[in-house]
């Protein structure tokens, strides 16, 4: 039986998680979950799986929790709140499994702590291995457990690396969908809506990773995700365009050969495979091979999508740089998000932030979020600026 704590609950990944411990009731069992704001949905999970533990982002939230629990007659789950009670979730003694599912810097703390507790950790949220990948990594070498990416692309890395050693491989190939505007004119980006952006054509996800998607931020991140999962160079990882999405990633290895993983796109897929992990079991989520026509891949366009080249450049650099990437992006998403600043404007944000970060290495988690504060509050900046002359612009119309 192995127990789980989810961090991330009633998100996206959170609730394939749960869906995928429904399936397998005598494999899995949910021992404490952390919600962010989302009362109700952390209402009905407490009530239906029971956990030893939940925790919400607010003390308010918390405390009107505990109150429903107790009418419901649950008052034995303990409620926690805040960024002590994610930890608490994530090194809980009876957990031996955690799946890392907060989205953003915020599920950082959580998910080194968990690793550090000695548990099995299964990373959804990259941004906290974009952040702070090589501190996260070289704690799980120390504790001697494996990280397992949740992440669709590297969760096909992580399969076809069993194909060979790691000493073996000649390149890294994440496959990209390209998202919602890889036919459309850059000189038509500035209009983009909200609501375009976040139609993604293949996968259904948070709000924040739709938009990195479309901006291929995400594709970005997923580079920096893999070189610090895998040990790997920037140089050593490359982005295809693959529209259908069906190939999630192949590793090419030095005598040529090249393993690819495809499957539905659907990812309890990934999470049954993190969560069963060195085993495979049976499943019903089949691909129909024989309705299978046409595969295509073309080159990633990074003059049309800087975010791509922004990700590789901070890469390289290293330490704060990625950092501030990864903070000046969530930024820049939620001004987006909000109205206050343009699409095409996301990638200025970020390039400003970037650079006007350092590009030292970071040797503690209090140094990854000091910096990452910093990049925020230069990003906060920026988008004030742009959203001031953006109001100018408008006014001037009128
Ligand atoms: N969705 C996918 O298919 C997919 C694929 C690959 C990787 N990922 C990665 O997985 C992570 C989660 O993505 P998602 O799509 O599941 O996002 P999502 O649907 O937006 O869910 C985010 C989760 O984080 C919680 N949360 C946010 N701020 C929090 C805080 N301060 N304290 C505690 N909990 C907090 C949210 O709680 P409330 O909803 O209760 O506020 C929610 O449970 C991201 O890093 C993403 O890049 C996602």
């Amino acid at each position: 039986m192995r127990r789980i704590a989810i961090l991330g609950s009633t998100g996206s990944i959170g609730r394939s998680t749960l869906s995928v411990a429904e399936s397998y009731p005598e494999r899995f069992q949910i021992v404490a979950l952390a919600a962010g704001a989302n009362l109700d949905a952390a209402s009905e999970q407490a009530r239906r799986w029971r956990p030893r533990v939940i925790s919400m982002a607010s003390e308010p939230d918390a405390d009107r929790l505990r109150a429903r629990l107790k009418q419901a007659g649950l008052s034995e789950i303990e409620v926690l709140y805040g960024p002590a009670g994610v930890v608490k979730i994530a090194t809980h003694s009876e957990a031996d499994f955690v799946v890392s599912a907060i989205v953003g810097v915020a599920g950082l703390e959580a998910t080194y702590e968990a690793v550090k507790a000695g548990k099995i950790v299964g990373v959804a949220n990259k941004e906290c291995l974009v952040a702070a990948g090589e501190l996260i990594t070289a704690e799980a070498r120390k504790q001697g457990k494996p990280l397992l990416p949740i992440d669709s692309e590297h969760n096909a890395v992580h399969q076809c690396l069993r194909g060979g050693r790691i000493e073996e491989v000649e390149r890294i190939w994440l496959t990209a969908s390209g998202g919602p505007f890889l036919n459309m004119p850059r000189s038509e980006f500035s209009s983009i809506t909200v609501e375009q952006a976040l139609n993604h054509p293949t996968w259904k996800m948070g709000k924040r990773i739709t938009i990195d998607s479309a901006t291929l931020m995400n594709k970005g991140f997923e580079v920096i995700e893999a070189c610090r999962l895998f040990h790997m160079s920037p140089s050593k990882v490359e982005v295809i365009v693959h529209p259908q999405s069906t190939i999630h990633s192949m590793v090419e290895f030095v005598d040529g050969s090249i393993l690819a993983q495809f499957s539905v796109t659907d990812m309890r897929l990934p999470i049954l495979y993190a969560l069963t992990y060195p085993e495979r079991i049976q499943s019903d989520m089949r691909f129909p091979v024989r309705d299978l026509r046409h595969l295509d891949f073309s080159p990633p366009d990074m003059s049309k999508f800087p975010c791509l080249r922004l990700a590789y450049e901070a890469a390289e650099a290293g330490g704060a740089r990625t950092v501030a990437l990864n903070a000046a992006d969530e930024v820049a998403v939620a001004a987006f998000l909000e109205g206050s600043i343009a699409f095409d404007e996301i990638p200025r944000i970020i390039e400003g932030t970037v650079a006007a970060s350092n590009s030292g290495k970071l040797g503690s988690i209090e140094g990854v979020l000091q910096a990452d504060a910093e990049a925020r509050r230069y990003a906060q900046k920026a988008v004030g600026k742009l959203s001031g002359a953006g109001r100018a612009r408008a006014t001037s119309f009128i």
